[in-house]
């Protein structure tokens, strides 16, 4: 699927790489190397937020991060909407997908009830898109309840992995296909807190569940 180029230079790839900051004081044991190190994170989502706040000027816009590995991204995305659009709202909605380990399901559940979006300009805000059937589920939904529009925001995106092909308008950054973890996105509840995206040692995994 084709990604638009925002307004700041939005990679047509899904994003760019990241050359700024590798971690000085260490990574955490579990993890084999670090993507994207907290500058870098930084940096890029304050250029998505300056995006997202031109093309939201006037439309009241409801942000809805999905949780729970949404949560870092969107704390830091809403606060980077430089001119905040006039009555932006947030919220969040939680979507799992049924299965376990580091593979997503073919199942997603959007948990009820969702805000009430009837009406309004959407901006789902998700961590990863990999299969990309959390969120054509989350989209389909979000429409069925009425909102007027929705633009999808994501912090990572897998591309190769995609077997749903569902549109996404604004990506940080283009994601390897490795189980990547931090800033939010956990393994089976672990390593949401660490500041950097760092690809997660094999060895770790030891087939429990993950969302
Ligand atoms: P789909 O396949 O529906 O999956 O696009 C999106 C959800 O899958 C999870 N996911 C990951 N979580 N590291 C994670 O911590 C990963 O590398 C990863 N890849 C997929 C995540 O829950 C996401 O919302
Ligand atoms: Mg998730």
């Amino acid at each position: 699927p084709r990604r638009t180029s925002g307004p700041l230079g939005e990679q047509p790839e899904g994003g760019r790489s990241c050359e700024m900051g590798s971690r000085g004081g260490g990574l955490h044991p579990d993890v084999e190397r670090e993507l994207f190190s907290a500058e870098c994170l930084a940096a890029r989502v304050g250029e998505v937020g300056r995006a997202l706040a031109a093309e939201l000027e006037g439309k009241r816009p409801l942000l809805l991060g999905v949780l729970r590995g949404a949560f870092v991204f969107a704390a830091d995305l809403v606060r980077a909407l430089e001119p905040v659009p006039e009555g932006t709202e947030v919220g969040f909605l939680r979507a799992s997908s049924y299965g376990a380990g580091t593979e997503s399901s073919g199942q997603v559940r959007v948990d009820a009830p969702p805000p009430d979006v009837r009406g309004r300009h959407v901006v789902l805000v998700e961590d990863i898109v990999d299969t990309g059937r959390t969120l054509a589920a989350l989209v389909a939904r979000l429409r069925a309840e009425g909102a007027e529009s929705v633009t999808t925001c994501t912090l990572l995106d897998k591309a190769a992995r995609r077997v749903v092909d569902v549109h996404v308008d604004h990506s940080c950054f283009a994601c390897p296909d490795e189980f990547v973890v931090g800033y939010g996105l956990d393994f089976d509840e672990r390593y949401r807190t660490l500041p950097y995206i760092g690809v997660l040692k094999p060895a770790a995994y030891s087939g429990l569940s993950s969302d």
